[in-house]
């Protein structure tokens, strides 16, 4: 180890220490056995990997400021690693998570201990395994609250809930995954989707089956955490005949929003104020599917979940009617009506000078088969996916973030383009099928950065193959969403949409489908950031690429060795 990264660790433990003093914060510490669970659904079992027993599992909960530590068992059949969806890892960047871009798995049989701190995030988090398609099923939510002396910037809520939407196979996911990618072809779609675990009563009814259901008390208002934990669905919720008062997105405060339909996509979190003002009775709280691709299968099922009013007599719950599966302008609606709340103490300004402009289209694409091999993808390809026509493809030696600390060469590139290599038309259907702009090279090329640059990107989904609103998630940072609209971008007129003012802020964004998003953030947090769909299907087809943003040249600006216990490849 160098000097200088010994001086470094000293910092950090030294401004730690100073920290638990000064802010009252805690050190919460638990530990994740994960490993097999014989599970019951959809009147069959099945064998799932989850942690400590339970689906979903558990539920971090911490006040702003505090430090978590979660020491990691793998005692499962599979690679491991553990995200912590949302967490800007400062000065812990070697707990990020993400497989071959922090950290090597955690082998099985091996562990690993994560440590972080959630000091400047307050709201609605969650954790999930980043390795193949574990995170069905591995995943629980992260829960922050303000710290000893602060408030909520809204009513004080009489109970909280935590609502996490997911998807079930009749299936190990990662068999699934593995068959898909034998041949390039699309994998199969879950077999129900599900509210805390459960697919709920529109289901096949088993004794086994069950339902997830929330008590309320007439009168009061609940806060309740709403979670998309599903791998490649995006859902509306709602519930009969109630509102909601949005007052959080990916534990970011917003200015309340009054909706009775909330849009929430893969590893997107949304906050809302409800209150039991109805008639006393049973409601179903429902999510369906938004799907925005044309052409591509999708199980059109429905979950639920009851709320119930203390006392009622009613025996069968009203049923919300959902918005159709295509309801496009309703997603937009949603999307583009939420704003940052300014008066919160963890808002900073949007920095008005950009250093790093880029344009990235992105969308779906196919790779060559391979000689002498047959595969399932449009044209006989592999499917595949792509940011400015790279399909990013993940080292398996060393993570990228090690091959970096170390110097290590020959792992990636930092060579990832600022523009497309083409201009084209990218959001008419006519070039959906065009055989000269499908293929994608497969590479792993990343984005350098300096440090405490302003990054302003372009994100333009593209037609190809089919137009699609995809969940794009940056790990490290939450960004500003200045302007979205449809069509290509126009850098003329749709300069004059951004909001400067108050943008919500986020971590992963559903861009429109067919249209474009302008996000912007600093980079004020050095060490190799993944950014990718969070649609699991789309990651291994290499829907992503990674900011390397170099250090600041101060102690805590700079990266820090890599704990004692990190795994090795
Ligand atoms: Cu929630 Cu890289 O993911």
């Amino acid at each position: 180890m160098a000097p200088s990264s010994l001086f470094a660790v000293g910092l950090v433990l030294a401004f730690c220490y100073l920290t638990s003093f000064t802010a009252s914060a805690d050190i919460v510490e638990t530990s994740f056995h994960v490993k097999n669970l014989t599970a019951n659904r959809l009147c069959q079992e099945q064998v799932i990997m989850a942690v400590n027993g339970s689906l979903p599992g558990p539920t971090l909960r911490v006040k702003e400021g505090d430090t978590v530590i979660v020491h990691v068992f793998n005692k499962s059949p599979y690679n491991l690693t553990i995200h912590w969806h949302g967490v800007f890892q400062r000065l812990t960047q070697w707990a990020d998570g993400p497989e071959f871009v922090t950290q090597c798995p955690i082998r099985p049989g091996g562990n690993y201990t994560y440590r972080f701190n959630l000091t400047g995030q307050e709201g609605t988090l969650w954790w999930h395994a980043h390795s193949q398609w574990l995170r069905a099923t591995v995943h629980g939510a992260l829960i922050i609250r303000p710290r000893d002396g602060q408030k909520y910037p809204f009513v004080k809520p009489f109970l909280e809930d935590t609502i996490m939407l997911g998807e079930w196979w009749n299936a190990d996911p990662n068999d699934v995954e593995n068959a898909a990618l034998a041949t390039g072809a699309a994998p199969v779609n879950a077999d129900a989707y599900t509210v805390n675990g459960w697919p709920g009563d529109t289901y096949n009814f088993c004794p086994s089956n069950k339902t997830y259901r929330l008590d309320v008390v007439p009168g009061q208002t609940y806060l309740v955490r709403i979670i998309n934990a599903a791998l490649n669905t995006q859902f509306f919720f709602k519930i009969a005949n109630h509102n909601f008062t949005v007052v959080a997105v990916d534990a970011a405060y917003t200015n309340p929003f009054q909706t009775d339909v909330v849009l929430v996509g893969p590893g997107q979190t949304t906050d809302v104020l409800l209150t039991a003002n109805q008639s006393p009775g049973l409601y179903y709280m429902a999510a369906s599917p938004y799907d925005s691709g044309i052409g591509i299968p999708f199980n059109a099922n429905i979950t639920t979940g009851i709320l119930a009013y203390q006392n009622t007599t009613q025996t069968t719950p009203t049923l919300p009617v959902m918005p159709a599966f295509n309801d496009t302008p309703t997603a937009f609606t949603f999307s583009t009506n939420l704003t940052a709340l300014v008066t919160s103490r963890f808002w900073s300004p949007v920095p008005r000078t950009v250093d790093e402009n880029m344009f990235i289209t992105f969308g779906l694409g196919l790779s060559a088969c391979g000689s002498n091999q047959t595969c399932g993808g449009i044209f006989q390809q592999r499917m595949a996916a792509s940011m400015n026509n790279n399909s990013f493809v993940l080292p398996t030696r060393m993570s990228l973030l090690e091959a970096y600390f170390r110097n290590v060469s020959g792992v990636y590139t930092t060579d990832f383009p600022d523009q497309p290599p083409m201009v084209f038309d990218y959001t008419n259907v006519s070039n959906s099928f065009n055989q000269s702009l499908l293929m994608t090279p497969k590479v792993t090329s990343l984005k350098k950065i300096k440090f405490n640059s302003t990054v302003q990107i372009v994100l333009q989904n593209t037609a190809l193959v089919s137009v699609e609103n995809h969940p794009m998630h940056l790990h490290g940072f939450n960004f500003y969403v200045l302007a979205q609209g449809f069509g290509n971008y126009d850098p003329i007129n749709d300069t004059r949409k951004f909001n400067f003012v108050n943008p919500q802020e986020r971590n992963t964004l559903g861009v429109p489908t067919g249209g474009w998003a302008v996000i912007r953030f600093r980079a004020d947090n050095p060490g190799v950031w993944f950014i990718h769909c969070h649609l699991e299907v789309h990651l291994p087809w290499g829907l992503g690429t990674a900011f390397l943003v170099e250090n600041g040249g101060t102690p805590e600006s700079t990266l820090p060795p890599p704990p004692a216990d990190f795994p090795q490849c």
